[in-house]
């Protein structure tokens, strides 16, 4: 709902009370955004939802609200339509003011919530040692969307990096190290080792191959398990390889984190496993602890445990999840916990979910919520590969992007015959290439499948990256074409509408509200790229030398305040990029 609506609603209240009675002071007006423009902006379909209730035909309830209705100061007056529809088209005049106010905000008059709560976003989360893959790159570029726009509605945020840090893959790895590199496991100094993602297959290949060898692998777990302090000094090395390698990814994407990876829930883990057996919801399955709750069946039809602890006393990937969980709401104060990972772990959440529900463990003012998204595909609508067939690794996918952005830049800067400084070059082409993949991901509904498209993505016309960011270069170049600049235009300077596409740009402008509103919810970022998308086609007609308007050379008093309305545009969009994690460019 947006600052309009708002009002609206609270005209409505005191219309329904003064026509029935105050008993319907709570009732929802219904009040839609109008689906045909022609229609007005607003439509209340609380007539209709009154009929029943009143006995009454819905025409005549329309006109009882109406006819009580004080909605002078904000639109026309209202038309009833169709079966009692109540129509409301905005006022220019409160259109302008509403503009002149937000001009003067740097937060665009959008406020912060009333109701700040600490909100965990658990997000990237990659695991040591493997590869961060396309799917840990969709939760890091969603996660961080997420955690920016509830940043930015003044939540306290906790972004928490759950990287997979603790396991028994971690037995072989030391294992393999002790034998390549001995020194490794005494010397107090770092080691290069090299691509971890490589030193891991050579460890795997060893470990199938060699029976003698998993047994060493084994020991090595026990060994991390007690806490022996050469062992562990491999493990810390083995994750801070890991999480220089993480931090390349994350600088570029200009993505921070804290990490807090599954084995800082260790000492937790025991007691997480008492707790269920205290609760009476643990049983014993062939040795190991296990839960049952209803609704979860294996492809077999039989009920699916989430099994906490196995036979041979290890955890699980469920029981430090659940120990987080418990640590995030009693420690972290946590009133929401959002988890972004691939949809096929949906029901590893809505497992523990349960469980931790079942156990008592989440108050009634916690919310937990699974943020899942589709899989990365490759033009050929399969698994996103390298032409040879390898997984595509992070950094290559990035610099690609960058390098393609480059390219693209250097024929558009021959075609316009402009010379332009390397640094200058460098900047756009980083600028735009990771921009295009944060957009290019962001911009579809994560819960389906999306097709991983260079070309697409960098595409100049679209709903891309370069697009938006282009139509923001470009009211940039109508401040320097003008010689104006924006910021002093005045706070208040006076705003006229009068044409068609003005009160059209001036509208949608009056919506970035609702569309934050939307994402805090629904945690759907893509909504936020149709709408900045459509405020840059909305604009794009406002400049129309034939269907638009004239701007710089408009006469007095309408050259400002159409300049105002390019400013606003402008810091919309700067606003809006900046909540997917995209930064604008003055020029490109
Ligand atoms: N490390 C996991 C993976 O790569 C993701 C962890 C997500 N967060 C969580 N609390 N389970 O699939």
């Amino acid at each position: 709902m947006n600052a309009t609506q708002e009002q609206l609603r609270v005209k409505f209240e005191q219309a329904l009370v003064a026509a029935f009675g105050a008993e319907y002071a709570g009732v929802d007006p219904i009040l839609v955004t109008a689906s045909n423009p022609k229609f007005g902006d607003y439509q209340a379909n609380v007539a209709l939802s009154l009929s029943g209730r009143l006995g009454k035909q819905p025409r005549a309830i329309a006109a009882a609200i109406v006819e009580k209705l004080d909605v002078s100061e904000i639109c026309k007056p209202p038309e009833i339509a169709g079966p009692g529809f109540i129509n409301l088209k905005l006022k220019t005049e409160y259109l302008e003011a509403q503009l002149q106010a937000i001009q003067a905000d740097s937060r665009l008059g959008i406020p912060a919530t009333k109701t700040p709560q600490r909100e965990v976003v658990d997000f990237s989360s990659p695991n040591i040692a493997k590869e961060m893959h396309v799917g840990h790159l969709r939760s890091t570029i969603i996660g961080d969307s997420i955690a920016r726009v509830l940043e930015f509605q003044g939540h306290d945020v906790l972004r928490l990096n759950h990287v997979g840090d603790w396991g028994t893959q971690f037995g072989m790895l030391i294992a393999y190290l002790r034998e390549v590199y001995p020194e490794a496991l005494t010397t107090a100094n770092a080691l290069d080792i090299g691509d971890l993602v490589t030193f891991y297959r050579k460890a795997k290949l060893r470990f199938d191959a060699d029976e003698a060898f998993q047994e060493t692998a084994r020991q090595e777990v026990v060994r991390l398990q007690a806490g022996a302090e050469d062992t562990l000094h491999a493990w810390k090395l083995l994750c801070e390889q890991s999480r220089q390698e993480f931090q390349v990814i994350y600088d570029l994407l200009d993505v921070s984190v804290i990490e807090r990876g599954e084995s800082f829930y260790n000492p937790l883990l025991p007691t997480v496993v008492e707790d269920l057996e205290k609760s009476g919801l643990l049983v014993e399955n062939q040795g190991a602890k296990c839960v049952f709750v209803e609704g979860f069946t294996n492809r077999e039809g039989e009920p699916l445990p989430l099994i906490v602890q196995k036979s041979d006393g290890g955890y699980n990937y469920a029981t430090t999840d659940l120990a987080a969980l418990r640590y995030r709401i009693q420690k972290d104060e946590a009133k929401r916990i959002i988890y972004v990972t691939d949809a096929g772990q949906a029901n590893h959440f809505a497992q523990f979910f349960k469980v931790a529900g079942k156990a008592g463990w989440i108050p009634e003012d916690v919310e937990l919520v699974h943020v899942p998204f589709g899989l990365v595909l490759g033009e050929d609508g399969k698994k996103f590969k390298t032409r040879s067939g390898d997984t595509v690794r992070l950094r290559d996918l990035l610099d690609e992007a960058i390098t393609r952005a480059r390219a693209d830049l250097e024929i558009r800067l021959k075609e316009e015959e402009r010379e332009e400084t390397e640094e200058f070059i460098n900047k756009v082409a980083e600028v735009v290439g990771i921009s295009a993949v944060k957009y290019a991901d962001l911009s579809q509904n994560r819960t389906s499948n999306y097709i991983f498209s260079y070309d697409k993505m960098l595409d100049l016309k679209g709903n891309t990256a370069p697009y938006m960011l282009y139509a923001y270069a470009r009211i940039q170049g109508i401040s320097r074409k003008g010689e104006i600049n924006f910021e002093e235009l005045g706070d208040h300077a006076k705003i006229l509408l009068q044409h068609e596409t003005e009160l059209a740009l001036a509208k949608y402008l009056l919506q970035l509200d609702e569309v934050i509103n939307t994402v805090e919810q629904d945690l759907l970022p893509h909504r936020l790229c149709e709408y900045l998308y459509e405020l840059s086609k909305k604009f794009n007609q406002f400049y129309d030398r034939n269907q638009g308007v004239r701007v710089l050379d408009a006469e007095e008093p309408y050259r400002t305040s159409r300049l105002v309305l390019c400013d606003l545009t402008a810091r919309t969009l700067k606003l809006g990029l900046s909540l997917l994690g995209i930064q604008v460019l003055e020029r490109m």
